[in-house]
């Protein structure tokens, strides 16, 4: 019999980065391999799995997940032989005490049944934003904080400095605050900064990460010396969230995207800022283009697209496209009817998609890109 002590199988950390790891669980595991008979290493397996049930939530939201350990536990139950099932209980413990990662970030696979979170797909639905802290959703324009959330998984490691040149209301600050990673946005517009600086600052700092919001013009800002003022070397992903051209008017700056004079001009500033911002980025690391198109003069403007080729351009990899849901919750429902109107007359679509272009930075003689 597995005594209770033994099994309290609580997590230690509580974020994904460092899953719980399970001492007691494996300590547990270890005691059934002592067993030479099947039937007795099985119901002593199964004492551990109503031990999980009546003891443990099994799902904990941000720890380690019994129910994949669950899972496992089961198998090692409906094992066939002995050297099957002792088999099973060495992987499991070998599962919760290891580590494996791919390097670019803290999802252990060898437990990858657990981030079930982390999206894998190229179809992101989001039914409503995440409003919660300093999330308050005021920016019109901004992102929802799901992106900033996905992309810091997936691309980079609990430490890991990540840089927005157009942070705008600080969404990916606050979500790198969150997860324990260091940010770096820059923003055109004085009053945003003000306003984001205020909400990040009262993001509860649990992992005591750093948080640089700097106003300026990414077409022009020196990110070299802006890292080396804040002692950083390099960062480790860039997320680029720019005005999709003038569908909204953000400044009257004329350095503003969102006011050049034409899709042209928008392209070249944005190749510029994507050249200056690969200055600071580390090699092999990502860049995380969220784009979108816009409709000129009945013309579907691909502008996704367009700043994807200008990224490529410039030293990157495509690695993925991912279409994401788009619902503008603040339209009135009379425009959008009017919208849908207009669709049906003029034989288009209303969008209700977005782009989030995902590249990896070649090694300098790789790419061949030009300069800044
Ligand atoms: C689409 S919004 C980004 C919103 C942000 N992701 C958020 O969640 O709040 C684009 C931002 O880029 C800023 N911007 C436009 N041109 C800029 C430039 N040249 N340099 C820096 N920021 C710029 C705008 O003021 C705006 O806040």
């Amino acid at each position: 019999m597995v005594s209770k002590s033994s099994v309290s199988h609580k997590k230690k950390h509580a974020d994904y980065e460092s899953v719980g790891e399970a001492d007691s669980l494996i300590d547990s595991l270890r005691n059934v391999l002592r067993y030479r008979k099947k039937d007795l290493l099985q119901k002593s397996v199964l004492e551990i799995i109503t031990e999980i049930e009546n003891e443990v939530n099994p799902r904990m939201g941000d720890g380690i997940n019994y129910l994949p350990v669950k899972e496992d536990l089961r198998q090692i139950v409906e094992a066939k032989t002995l050297a099957r099932a002792s088999y099973y209980v060495r992987r499991l413990i070998k599962s919760l005490s290891g580590t494996k990662t791919n390097g670019i970030n803290d999802i252990n696979l060898y437990r990858w049944k657990e981030y079930d979170e982390v999206l894998t797909d190229s179809l992101w639905t989001f039914e409503r934003r995440d409003t919660s802290g300093a999330h308050l959703g005021w920016y019109w324009g901004n992102f929802v904080p799901q992106i900033p959330h996905q992309l810091l998984l997936r691309y980079t490691k609990r430490g890991d400095w990540i840089l927005d040149p157009f942070a705008g209301s600080g969404t990916t600050l606050i979500e790198c605050n969150r997860l324990g990673r260091n940010g770096i946005g820059v923003e055109i517009n004085e009053d945003i900064v003000k306003k984001a600086t205020e909400l990040i600052a009262k993001e509860p700092n649990k992992y005591g990460t750093r948080s640089v919001l700097a106003i300026g013009d990414s077409t022009r800002i020196d990110f070299n010396g802006l890292c080396k003022r804040n002692h950083i070397s390099r960062v480790q992903l860039v997320i680029v969230h720019p005005p999709y051209f003038d569908i909204i008017k953000f400044s009257d700056h004329s350095e503003d995207l969102s006011n050049a004079r034409s899709v042209e001009k928008f392209l070249e500033k944005f190749g510029r800022v994507v050249r200056r911002v690969s200055s600071v980025l580390q090699d092999r690391r990502y860049l995380v283009l969220v784009a979108g198109d816009k409709y000129q003069n009945g013309e579907w403007i691909p502008l996704g697209f367009n700043m994807m080729e200008e990224v490529m351009k410039n030293g990157f990899k495509l690695t993925g496209i991912i279409a994401k849901n788009f619902e503008d919750t603040r339209a009135k429902r009379n425009q959008k009817e009017l919208w849908r109107y207009r669709a049906l007359a003029g034989g288009f679509y209303v969008f209700k998609h977005e782009y989030i272009f995902i590249f990896k930075k070649q090694k300098e003689r790789e790419s061949g890109a030009d300069r800044v």
